[in-house]
């Protein structure tokens, strides 16, 4: 989706739909006068819908200019929160495309206590993710998405065309991390995704070295390399380094399982194919460095993505083994489905050791116990950093990307101790078994401060889903938008 800035009168801007956003309590739109010959039509229109929230109502104007116009509720202004616009703004996107126009103009609301610039991000976000469809594999293609303007006051133009930059960078990292993890297992083995992430980074100029499984081997990652024996694809570490400011770097870390069967603990065949995402985490980190890069954010971040494919065969770790995992300590394998906690480990304990962060954020889809405990709309997180924990609990109410905190405390460490190995993969039954993963994870990092994303019911859409437009089918990309708005509030001068 292509996008530009005007600061022209509404109706003078050339388009071939003018969207108008209206709150409940809406007389009238901005820039339309009542004495406007289109003002009868428009008033007629904003009753019928009476700013009901996500619907909208056409306004023909044949033969003008322009063509048609598009009103779009709100719903009350009171209750507008930072998700409202992206939500609206995503439905008035589908709506000009199913009108079929080449270009739409969406005015900045005016509304009291909403930001300009807030908005126009919103606006583009919501327009840019919600005319996202993954094609690639269809012979059908996806209809031409339209072009947009975003329109606003002459005085708030610098700062709304800076948000819209930053929101189409943002969206785009968005759409790059939906296009990898919506890829099939088939076409996207370890291999393969190391291959996408280096046309990645070599297209953004970013570092990116990637581990080979002979060297993963020597370097003793011993979680990977269990993980991976049962596949003829062959595991990869990939390790991504973007400098864009001073001192030590945020690490971010992602599981990139391109297949989960379970391994020789098997998984049932019912929606099997759904762990193709299971590579979602490492996906969430290449969008973000993608949109880090392309907004310069002046921070340094290295990326690093074990990326695995954990099938049964004759070469396949087993239940009962013992791993050395990076950095030497023990693992007890008791259920080869816990792989993702195996791999992580390794790349965690790695990126402490190697680039010593000054934090770490890892992403995975970690735990099916996340989505029986918080649904699918709601990410787990753990962090032994409560600073770290409100900071990101900010960006998700601003981003409308939403976490809730579990605890981890030294109790809950005691589920992963093992007796005959220093740990082991499996907590206690069936309890608290997002904690058990995360606890797992804790146990691989000395001193930095860290913070766990379980994406397990958020990375992509599910049943238990809550619909939006700017979430179509397939991978949301989750994370991307979270992330990146938490590195904007923590990089300097911003
Ligand atoms: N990738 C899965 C978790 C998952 C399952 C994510 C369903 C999204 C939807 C993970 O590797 C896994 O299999 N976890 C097991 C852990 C268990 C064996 C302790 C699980 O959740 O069942
Ligand atoms: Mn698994
Ligand atoms: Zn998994």
């Amino acid at each position: 989706m292509n996008v530009d800035v005007s600061s022209a009168d509404p109706l003078a801007v050339e388009t071939d739909l003018l969207c108008w956003m209206v709150t409940e309590e809406s007389t009238g739109v901005s820039g339309l006068g009542e004495d406007h010959a289109l003002a009868p039509a428009v008033r007629q229109s904003l009753g019928d819908l009476r700013g009901r929230f996500a619907k909208t109502t056409a306004v023909a104007n044949p033969g003008g200019s322009p063509p048609r116009m598009l009103i779009a509720g709100l719903g009350p202004g009171s209750k507008i929160t930072a998700d409202t616009i992206r939500h609206v703004a995503g439905a008035i996107s589908k709506r000009a495309q199913e009108l079929g126009v080449a270009r739409f103009a969406v005015v900045c609301p005016d509304v009291s206590g909403v930001d300009p610039g807030d908005a126009a991000g919103q606006i583009t976000e919501g327009c840019s993710l919600a005319l996202y469809d993954f094609d690639a594999y269809r012979s059908k293609k996806a209809e031409a998405e339209p072009d947009l303007t975003v329109v606003c006051g002459a005085d708030v133009a610098g700062a709304v065309a800076r948000a819209v930059a930053r929101a189409v960078a943002v969206s785009d990292g968005v759409r790059f991390a939906r296009d990898v993890a919506n890829m099939p297992p088939n076409e996207c083995p370890p291999a393969g995704l190391a291959d996408v992430a280096k046309g990645m980074a070599d297209e953004k100029r970013i570092k990116c070295t990637v581990l080979s499984a002979a060297q993963l081997s020597e370097g003793g990652f011993g979680g990977i390399m269990a993980v991976g024996k049962g596949s003829d694809n062959p595991p990869r570490l990939i390790v991504m380094e973007y400098g864009g400011g001073e001192g030590p770097p945020v690490a971010l870390v992602g599981k990139a399982v391109t297949f989960d069967t379970g391994g020789i603990s098997l998984k049932p065949g019912e929606k099997m194919d759904e762990m193709k995402f299971d590579k979602c985490g490492g996906c969430t980190v290449l969008g973000i460095m993608r949109a880090a890069a392309e907004v310069g954010l002046p921070l340094n971040i290295v990326g690093v993505i074990p990326s695995v494919e954990n099938m049964p065969g004759g070469g396949s770790y087993r239940p009962g083994d013992i791993v050395r995992l990076y950095g030497g300590k023990t693992a007890e394998i008791l259920n080869t489905d816990a792989e993702g906690r195996l791999i992580l480990a390794d790349a965690l304990s790695y990126v402490e050791e190697r680039f010593s962060p000054r934090c770490i954020i890892d992403f995975a889809t970690l735990t099916g116990a996340c989505i029986v405990a918080l649904g699918c709309n709601v990410a787990g997180m753990v962090s032994d950093s409560d600073d770290m924990a409100a900071s990101v609990l900010l960006s998700a109410d601003r981003t409308a990307e939403r976490v809730w905190r579990l605890p981890l405390d030294e109790d809950y460490m005691d589920m992963i101790k093992s007796k005959v190995a220093d740990i082991k993969n499996l907590g206690t039954g069936r309890a608290a078994g997002t904690i058990a993963a995360a606890a797992f994870l804790k146990s691989a990092i000395k001193d930095t401060p860290w913070l766990h994303l379980d994406i397990a019911g958020t990375a992509w859409m599910q049943p238990a889903s809550k619909k939006r437009p700017y979430n179509p089918p397939g991978a949301t990309g989750f994370g991307v938008r979270l992330i990146l708005d938490y590195l904007g509030r923590i990089a300097p001068g911003r």
